[in-house]
C-alpha cells in the first residue's frame, strides 16, 4: 500500500528529484509530503507547495505534485493534492497556483477534476539574436529621442555589480532569502555563455535592474529573470537589457535564445512583437480556491 506522509529529514533529496521546480524556492517541512510504498519504504510521489507569495488576483502559494509513473492510476497523485489542500489552510492560504503551466490539451485530469481552473497565460517566445539586435538599436533611439533614458544610464555585464545587490532584488522577485538567491545566481554563473549574456543596468549606480540568462545542457539558452527595480519600471530597462545582450549574443555567432512571458507582462510581449520573436507555445498556469 502507498501512504502519503510529511518529508522526514531523510526525504528531502528525494523530494526535491522529483519536484525540482521547487528547488529555487522557500519550501517549509509542513508544505511537504512523500508517499511511500509501505511494503519497501520506497518513495513514489511527491506533493508540495512553496511558502513564497504567489498570485496576483488570487494570492496565494505555488505547488508541484509527481507520482513515478509505475504508480499512477491508482490514486497516489490525488492522496498527494490532497495532503496539500488540508495543509493549506494552515499556513492561512486559499489558493493554490500549480507551479507550471501545461499546454491546453496537456492538463492533468487530476488539476480539472480537483476544480482548478486556468488563470494566466505563458508564452514562450523565441528570437533570432541578428534580428532581436537590429530591431533594438532603433527602440533605443526612439526611447533616447524622448528623453525616457537617463543620461547616467549604465548596462554592463552582471559581474560588474555586487552580487549581494543582485541576489536582492532576485530575493524580493521570487520571495526568497537573498542568500538563497545568491546561491541560485552563483549556480547561474556557472555557464559561460549564459554569464556572458547576462546584463545589469544602473542609473548613478543605483540598480535599475537585470536580465540573467540560463543554458540547460543542449539548449538554447533562455531568460531566467528580466526585471526592472521598483522605481525604474519605465520600459526603457528591458530594452537597454535585451539590447545589450543581443548584442553579445551577436558577437558570440548565436543563433536563437528564448523568453517566457505571461500575459500581465504587456510590455515584454510588445518587445517580443517589435524584435519579430516568434511564439513557440503557450501554457495555461492553474489556480484552486479553496472555500474558506
Ligand atoms: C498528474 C499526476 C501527479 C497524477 O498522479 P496519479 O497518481 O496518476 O493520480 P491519480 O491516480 O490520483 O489519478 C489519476 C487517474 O487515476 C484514477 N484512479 C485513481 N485511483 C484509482 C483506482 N484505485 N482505480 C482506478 N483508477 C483510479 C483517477 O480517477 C484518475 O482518473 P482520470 O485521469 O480519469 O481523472 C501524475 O500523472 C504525474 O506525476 N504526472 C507528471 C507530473 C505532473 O504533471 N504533475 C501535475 C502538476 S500539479
Amino acid at each position: 500500500m502507498v501512504v502519503v506522509r510529511p518529508v522526514g529529514e531523510s526525504d528531502w533529496a528525494m523530494f526535491l528529484a522529483l519536484l525540482p521546480g521547487l528547488l529555487p524556492l522557500p519550501v517549509a517541512p509542513g508544505a511537504a509530503f512523500v508517499a511511500v510504498d509501505d511494503h519497501d519504504g520506497r518513495v513514489v510521489g511527491a506533493g508540495g507547495f512553496s511558502t513564497a507569495p504567489f498570485g496576483r488576483h488570487a494570492p496565494g502559494v505555488r505547488g508541484d505534485v509527481f507520482v513515478v509513473p509505475s504508480q499512477r492510476g491508482r490514486g497516489v497523485g490525488r492522496a498527494l493534492l490532497d495532503a496539500l489542500l488540508d495543509a493549506l489552510p494552515r499556513w492561512g492560504l486559499r489558493h493554490l497556483h500549480t507551479l507550471r503551466g501545461f499546454a491546453p490539451r496537456d492538463v492533468p485530469s487530476l488539476l480539472t477534476r480537483a476544480g482548478f481552473r486556468p488563470t494566466f497565460t505563458v508564452t514562450r517566445y523565441e528570437a533570432h539574436f541578428a534580428h532581436a539586435d537590429a530591431a533594438c538599436g532603433p527602440m533605443l533611439e526612439k526611447l533616447a529621442r524622448s528623453g525616457r533614458i537617463p543620461d547616467d544610464a549604465v548596462v554592463a555585464p552582471l559581474t560588474s555589480v555586487m552580487p549581494a545587490r543582485i541576489a536582492h532584488l532576485h530575493a524580493a522577485h521570487f520571495g526568497h532569502s537573498p542568500t538563497r538567491s545568491l546561491a541560485l545566481l552563483a549556480d547561474a554563473a556557472r555557464d559561460p555563455v549564459a554569464l556572458a549574456l547576462s546584463r545589469v543596468a544602473t542609473v548613478r549606480g543605483r540598480l535599475a535592474g537585470f536580465i540573467l540568462w540560463r543554458q540547460r545542457p543542449d539548449e538554447a539558452p533562455h531568460v531566467d529573470l528580466w526585471i526592472a527595480a521598483p522605481g525604474f519600471r519605465t520600459g526603457w530597462v528591458a530594452v537597454a537589457l535585451l539590447a545589450a545582450a543581443v548584442r553579445e549574443g551577436v558577437r558570440l555567432g548565436l543563433d536563437c535564445g528564448w523568453f517566457a512571458c505571461d500575459d500581465a507582462a504587456r510590455a515584454t510581449h510588445h518587445i517580443a512583437r517589435r524584435i519579430g520573436a516568434r511564439a513557440v507555445h503557450t501554457e495555461l498556469g492553474h489556480v484552486l480556491s479553496i472555500p474558506g
